[in-house]
């Protein structure tokens, strides 16, 4: 019986372990000159990575303290016949992320393909290129920021109209106020809809998004998932194809109502300030998009818009409840442009919370929210004096370079100042890189920024926010985004307003 499963087993893997072994025969003679930890026959550093999703980045930034002291700018570890080397600073990370070429992004994405097929997220060659530029317009169109601020603006006064009805003092846990705000604030600017889900968490669109992002965290930290017949054994398939399928429909009937009304005429698809959808249904209509191109690009915007930003927000009430005297002096500011009024944020005052934003962005130098940016090597590559084999993969973990001594000094101190326009200017802008760099770099980074300052405007105005523990308490799990390790449940304090 035993004999006859081992022969089903190897007749089954039989071509991914000789397509495995071919590889690393290729590779083998490269991985030898690399700096960094030998790991064991194919496990690899299997071991090295063992324990909760915190223990890869204490992994990863001990051997980066150590490729560091020998003078390396890389690297390399390696996990069932994958290579996957880590650029340790900027000049590292140019290489690969003004490559043109080296587009692909690593397997550890797998898991969305089915939401977001190849969607501009994934696309790669031409189609990339053709995406990227129907896309680049709309994020760098001020008027259509304008109209995003306008839903930003919507959904942050629900946020304080419930934060207001929390009794004062307590607790609440912030991760699940910010991931609802966020939601509701994509859907509206990239569906032209809103699911309310901040008035209605039991909404079944956020049940199901939340299901999916447990499928996501067991896929990614759990490589027996990788398998797939344990991924079908374990019934998660069964669970993971419902909450897809709910998503999908949900897309599908908010596309078909906005594609119907556009037809009646009750939608200007060349409005000024228009919802992502308008643009995409406007390709459709062009004939440069299929209808199923159409809504891969609506699960994109979703997913990429919405988890990203919780997940920084997150960070960013971690480090003002965690630091009172930077919490005043954003209130200060926020104070200072908006007094005692309730009016709308809007476009300039953007600009003007100058303070509030270098707070955001020291919080995302300290604990990036995107953990690791992937891409598989297509050629062979040279990143400076090291040579990566063709098939293996480039991991950048913005942790790791923004904790680069030689460029951030007492890189764990937290100091908004790092970011004054002077100080940015004595450093490479590959030298921070929360939202990548380079010709494949975010889309969304100012339309982040201000949903971010939004709502941090918005709720200091109204409330405090505290807690007993010290900002590196929190350790990052990785996930698709770094999550706080201690949850975030954080006191609120309603402040005086004078009326
Ligand atoms: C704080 C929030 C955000 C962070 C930290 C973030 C970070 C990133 C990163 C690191 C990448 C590169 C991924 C890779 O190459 O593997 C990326 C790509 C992208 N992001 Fe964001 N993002 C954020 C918010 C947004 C928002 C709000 C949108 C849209 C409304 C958006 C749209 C995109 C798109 C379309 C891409 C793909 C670009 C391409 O491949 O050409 N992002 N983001």
């Amino acid at each position: 019986m035993i004999g006859a499963i081992l022969l089903v087993a190897s007749l089954y893997y039989a071509p991914w372990i000789i397509r495995t072994l071919r590889k690393w025969i290729y590779q083998y003679p490269y991985v030898v000159k690399l700096p960094g930890p030998k790991g064991l026959p194919l496990l690899g550093n299997m071991l090295d990575l063992a324990g909760d999703s915190t223990a890869p980045m204490k992994f990863w930034s001990k051997e980066a303290e150590k490729a560091r002291a020998k003078g390396d700018g890389v690297f390399c570890m390696t996990l069932f016949g994958r290579v996957m080397t880590f650029p340790l600073n900027g000049e590292a990370v140019k290489s690969i992320c003004e490559s043109t070429e080296e587009l692909t992004k690593g397997k550890d994405y797998d898991f969305l393909h089915p939401w977001m097929g190849k969607g501009i997220v994934f696309a790669i060659g031409q189609a990339w290129r053709d995406r990227r530029k129907s896309y680049t317009p709309i994020f760098h169109n001020r008027t259509m920021l304008e109209g995003y601020v306008d839903y930003f603006n919507k959904h942050a006064r629900v946020t304080v109209e419930i934060l207001g009805e929390v009794k004062p003092g307590s607790t609440i846990d912030i991760n699940m106020m910010l991931k609802r705000y966020s939601l509701d604030a994509i859907c509206e600017s990239s569906l032209g809809f809103t699911f309310n889900v901040q008035r209605n968490p039991e909404h079944p669109y956020i049940l199901s998004v939340d299901k999916f992002a447990y499928y996501l965290q067991r896929w990614t930290n759990e490589p027996q998932m990788w398998i797939t017949w344990i991924w079908y054994a374990l019934y998660h398939y069964t669970g993971y194809k419902d909450c897809l399928d709910t998503m999908n429909r949900l897309t599908q009937e908010v596309l078909d109502n906005r594609m119907a009304a556009v037809k009646r005429g009750e939608v200007d698809l060349d409005a000024e300030k228009r919802p992502l959808i308008d643009h995409f249904i406007a390709q459709y209509e062009k004939g440069d998009w299929t209808y199923e191109e159409l809504h891969l690009e609506c699960n994109s915007a979703i997913f990429g818009g919405h988890d990203s930003t919780s997940c920084t927000l997150t960070w960013v009430y971690w480090a003002l409840a965690t630091q009172p005297e930077f919490q005043q002096q954003c209130y200060e500011e926020i104070y200072g442009i908006f007094g005692d009024s309730d009016r709308d944020c809007t476009h300039d005052d953007m600009n003007a919370m100058k303070f509030t934003e270098r707070f955001i962005k020291e919080t995302m130098r300290i604990f990036p929210p995107v953990p690791l940016i992937e891409r598989e090597l297509g050629a062979d590559f040279q990143m400076g004096k090291y040579l990566l084999p063709k098939g293996s993969e480039i991991f950048i973990a913005p942790h790791l370079v923004h904790h680069n001594p030689e460029v951030y000094p007492d890189p764990f101190t937290f100091d908004p100042d790092r970011f004054l326009p002077e100080n940015i200017a004595k450093r490479s802008p590959y030298d921070f890189l929360p939202f990548s760099a380079g010709p494949r770099n975010c889309l969304g980074q100012k339309f982040a920024l201000h949903e971010m300052k939004t709502i941090v405007s918005w709720t200091l105005r109204y409330f405090s926010f505290h807690t007993d523990r010290k900002l590196l308490d929190q350790e990052m799990r990785i996930e698709v985004v770094t999550k706080t390790s201690l949850g975030c449940h954080l006191q609120v304090t309603p402040r005086k307003v004078k009326k």
